[in-house]
């Protein structure tokens, strides 16, 4: 980062750079906290990975600076540097400038909103198959429930796959790869050197043989004469065209179909189980959402949705590197510098959430919609997340699909306490609840 007398520049944690990665590492959410505390809203932090040196920003006005600037600005160095080798190099969450452009003008309809429609079917199907193998009684974990809703609605409604067995093989090849990614040794995989040790090796097999599943996939998919009458995106893809006409090679179609899988699946996951998590122990929302489900009426269902993505925010940062000096939290900042939107810090603002750390969905009923940069789960600009009409849609559908068929309590007193997992801050013991039929059948067959 360019220099300038420490005065003029964000206060910087007063840590060694070690302590401050591990601290991050750990608790990143609990880290911002502190050092917002101790440094005010816009500060300096040091980590011994990607750039070094990054300036948190958190005030709606400074997000919207940054959001706005997408075009000029590119992604922090180092996004995904794990994911890296996996994605390939046409990954939208990976391209910049007029690569990232053209992608993301060709993706956007296939993610449009009023699309999102199509899938709910699927989505509700999904997860009542996923239903019928949860235990009644015993305690269970929701988070790998949520995860095999997640794999299985990408594996349909994302990759369009209708054959049950390249369905088998390809969702346990995927799984595996997952795992490997999960792992805090996927850090290896991007050292050139290391690539060679055994470990790396079969991860590479693992995603060669994903890797001939899904071209035979997309083979199948150029040569199928209904493929407009096909909603999966996949087929949205295929019969895309560029603005000069051209359409996306099988190598970009791989590519975009690994990086859907890797930014939609735990992410979509891991807010239904920070939405359980809340709703089990607020026991007087649940019963007025499940009221207001019977009812036929899903605002509430919409507001609490809201409120989790709020309190408990899946990726809690994205980052953008300057290309052109900007004033961003009180601080002329030049180019060089890595910016990063505090998402987790935005949500906890008092001065934009009254009670912040309270959860209560009535605050977005009243209020309508949130503002745009006081709510930011999904970032902003032109890398705002591509799927967060179908995430929202995707959660909306399986919490209800899930409340009509069981009810659900807290196995454990507390509240889940917040871990990192990869980019994600998920529930430490991943949500442990208890299922029982439900007995009024209010909600049973409707
Ligand atoms: C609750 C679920 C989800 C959350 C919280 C989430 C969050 C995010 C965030 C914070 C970003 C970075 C935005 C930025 O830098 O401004 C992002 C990007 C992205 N997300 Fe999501 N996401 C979710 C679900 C999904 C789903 C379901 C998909 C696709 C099926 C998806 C695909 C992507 C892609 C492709 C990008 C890169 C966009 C670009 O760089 O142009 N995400 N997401």
């Amino acid at each position: 980062m360019p220099s300038r007398p420490a005065s003029e520049r964000p206060p910087e944690v007063g840590l060694p750079r070690v302590v401050q990665t591990a601290r991050f590492m750990a608790r990143p959410i609990q880290f911002f906290e502190r050092h917002r505390r101790e440094l005010g809203e816009t500060f300096r932090v040091r980590l011994l990975f990607g750039p070094g040196e990054f300036v948190f920003v958190s005030d709606p006005g400074s997000l919207k600076l940054l959001f706005a600037a997408d075009r000029v600005n590119t992604i922090a160095p180092g996004r995904n540097v794990v994911l890296g080798p996996l994605l390939g190099p046409e990954s939208l969450l990976l391209q910049k400038d007029a690569g990232h452009l053209r992608a993301r003008r060709l993706m956007l309809p296939s993610f449009h909103g009023e699309r999102m429609r199509a899938y709910e079917s699927t989505i509700r199907e999904v997860s009542e198959r996923a239903l019928g193998g949860w235990p009644i009684g015993p305690t269970f974990r929701a988070m790998p429930r949520m995860q095999a809703i997640t794999l299985e609605v990408i594996l349909r409604a994302v990759f369009g796959v209708q054959d049950a067995g390249l369905r088998d093989a390809l969702r346990d090849g995927l799984l595996a790869i997952l795992a490997e990614t999960a792992s805090p040794a996927a850090i290896g995989a991007t050292i050139a050197g290391l690539r060679r040790l055994p470990r790396y090796r079969r991860f590479a097999r693992l995603v060669e043989r994903s890797d001939a599943l899904l071209a035979a996939e997309i083979a199948e998919r150029r040569r199928d004469p209904d493929l407009a009458g096909r909603e999966d995106i996949l087929s949205l893809l295929v019969a895309a065209r560029f603005e000069d006409g051209s359409q996306m090679s099988d190598a970009e179609l791989r590519d975009q179909l690994m990086t859907l899988l890797l930014a939609g699946h735990e992410t979509t996951a891991t807010g239904l189980a920070w939405t359980f998590d809340l709703l089990i122990h607020h026991p007087t929302t649940l019963a007025r959402l499940t009221a207001e489900l019977a009812d036929g009426d899903r605002t509430y269902l919409e507001a609490v949705i809201t409120e989790s993505l709020r309190l408990r925010p899946v990726v809690p940062m994205t980052g953008r590197l300057l290309h052109e000096p900007a004033r961003l939290g009180g601080y002329e900042l030049d180019p060089g510098t890595v910016v990063m939107a505090a998402i987790g810090l935005v949500h906890t603002r008092a001065d934009l959430h009254e009670d912040p750390y309270a959860f209560r969905p009535e605050r977005f009923l009243a209020d309508g919609a949130p503002e745009t940069y006081s709510w930011i789960p999904f970032g902003g600009g032109t890398r705002r997340c591509i799927g967060a009409a179908f995430a929202r849609m995707e959660m909306r559908v399986a919490i209800e699909t899930i409340l009509r068929s069981v009810e659900l309590r807290a196995a454990d007193p507390e509240l889940e306490r917040p871990v990192r997992r990869n980019v994600t801050i998920s529930p430490a013991n991943g949500t442990r609840v208890i299922a029982s039929p439900r007995a009024d059948g209010r909600l049973t067959g409707g």
